[in-house]
């Protein structure tokens, strides 16, 4: 499907609930799987990539009923089960690398494989400190699919060269079925939504600084309230920043540190945002947002913050041709590894809307504030977060755009234009 975009006549005004969030909602279905009885899920994301993790948990052995309210009931005896084919991964890295780390201390064998996007990201990361704890993982050249003979494993003590948080869920999923003690130590902290939950679902999980230990353990169910996605958030607070006139409230927005870079940043470029009812569900923190059009200025994005914000940085991008100077984002090297290279995919894309943006080796440098011009055809690379950062670009040109195959969205938000519709009515 493509996509038509249109500058608003008026501001975005109304108050939306954000969905739920898609990382969480990946570790919700993957942990309940790993417990013995009946968890539930409140708040389960519609969105592609945790219909991925949930499908292969089915395959894995685990029942799964939705009752009313969009309430996921997981129920396993805490055993996966032999799977009877692949395991298809579709487009989701993270049920790629997360499943992976509990596949490799099984029993039985299994394979996993995704789509063409997914078929070339990195999975040595993996590959390399599971090897260490025993597994046998046969690759395409560190690739997948991934051939999982599964082991008895041992724990290891492992400095990840990169701070992520899929290799560190991999990790210490594999460390649950582990002979002794795994320490997973990164550069620099990634979300913690694995430590949070292992926590709240009682495994033996310890934190120190940027290590974390677990033991083999097990896990109890429990009900996991979801909250929203910050990620999917970032696209109308970047709407209602630049868009003049506008006002809006997001309701039920995760708030946990390690996912709110894009809020400091975008503090430091003086954007008006407020905070309220900020409280905790399972563990994490969440909140509701009340942003208002603001005037910004540049800002530098680099360093400890960068995992904080990493699937922020396209958007950020745009936000930054609106910005008064220079805006630099450095340390961002593993965006080229997401579902497209995205450091290439945004710069080449606001280029032709005719942004003043340059691609670095690890990131970018932008000049503002651009008038951003209208009139053709954008691409997606086949990329949720490019397509839904070039729509936020297409609401600030004076003609109109075309993004090509937009429905890329579904993968972590199908709400997307529904929702755009309520705000910009
Ligand atoms: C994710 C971690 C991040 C992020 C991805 C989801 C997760 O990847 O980009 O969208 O759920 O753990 P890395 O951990 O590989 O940086």
């Amino acid at each position: 499907m493509n996509k038509k975009v249109i500058k608003p006549e008026k501001g975005l005004k109304g108050k939306i609930t954000i969905p739920p969030d898609k990382s969480i909602s990946h570790r919700a279905v993957i942990f309940s799987s790993l417990a013995n009885g009946t968890s539930v899920i409140k708040n389960f994301s519609a969105a592609q990539d945790p219909k991925s993790s949930l499908e292969i948990c089915k395959s894995l052995g685990v029942k799964a009923e939705f009752k009313n309210n969009n309430e996921l009931y997981i129920t396993s005896s805490g055993k996966l089960t032999s799977p009877i084919d692949t395991l298809y991964c579709g487009n989701s890295g993270t049920t790629m690398r997360l499943v992976a780390g509990v596949l490799a201390g099984q029993s039985f064998n299994s394979v996993l494989t995704g789509d063409e996007s997914l078929s070339n990201r990195p999975m040595q990361r993996i590959i390399t400190p599971l090897s260490l704890m025993g597994a046998k993982i046969i690759s395409n050249n560190g690739r997948s699919p991934l051939e999982i003979y599964g082991r008895n494993l041992h724990g290891i003590t492992y400095s990840s060269p990169i701070s992520s948080a899929q290799v560190k869920s991999s990790i210490l999923l594999a460390g649950l079925f582990a002979e002794g003690k795994t320490t997973f130590t990164e550069p620099y902290l990634s979300r913690n939504h694995t430590e949070l939950m292992l926590s709240y679902m009682g495994a033996d999980i310890s934190i120190n600084g940027l290590s974390v230990s677990v033991s083999q353990s097990e896990l109890i169910p429990k009900i996991i309230e979801i909250s929203g996605d910050i990620s999917s958030a970032a696209y109308f607070i970047a709407a209602a920043l630049l868009v003049p006139n506008s006002e809006i409230i997001l309701k039920n927005v995760g708030l946990n540190p390690t996912r709110t870079g894009i809020l400091d940043i975008l503090e430091k470029m003086g954007a008006d945002i407020e905070i309220l009812n900020k409280h905790t569900v399972s563990n994490e923190v969440t909140g509701d947002l009340r942003v208002k059009y603001s005037e910004l200025k540049a800002c530098k994005i680099e360093g400890d913050i960068i995992p904080s914000l990493i699937d922020e940085i396209p958007i950020l991008a745009v936000i930054a041709t609106q910005a008064e100077g220079q805006t630099v984002i450095k340390d961002a090297q593993d965006l080229r590894n997401k579902e497209s290279d995205r450091i290439k995919a945004i710069v080449t894309e606001l280029k032709k809307l005719g942004a003043a943006i340059e691609e670095t080796t690890d990131g970018m440098i932008i000049h503002g504030k651009t008038d951003l011009k209208g009139g053709i055809e954008l691409e997606t690379y086949q990329d949720h977060r490019i397509a839904m950062s070039l729509y936020i670009a297409g609401l600030l040109c004076p003609k109109e755009i075309l993004i090509r195959n937009f429905d890329w969205v579904n993968i972590s938000f199908p709400e997307f234009d529904e929702f755009f519709g309520h705000l910009l009515a």
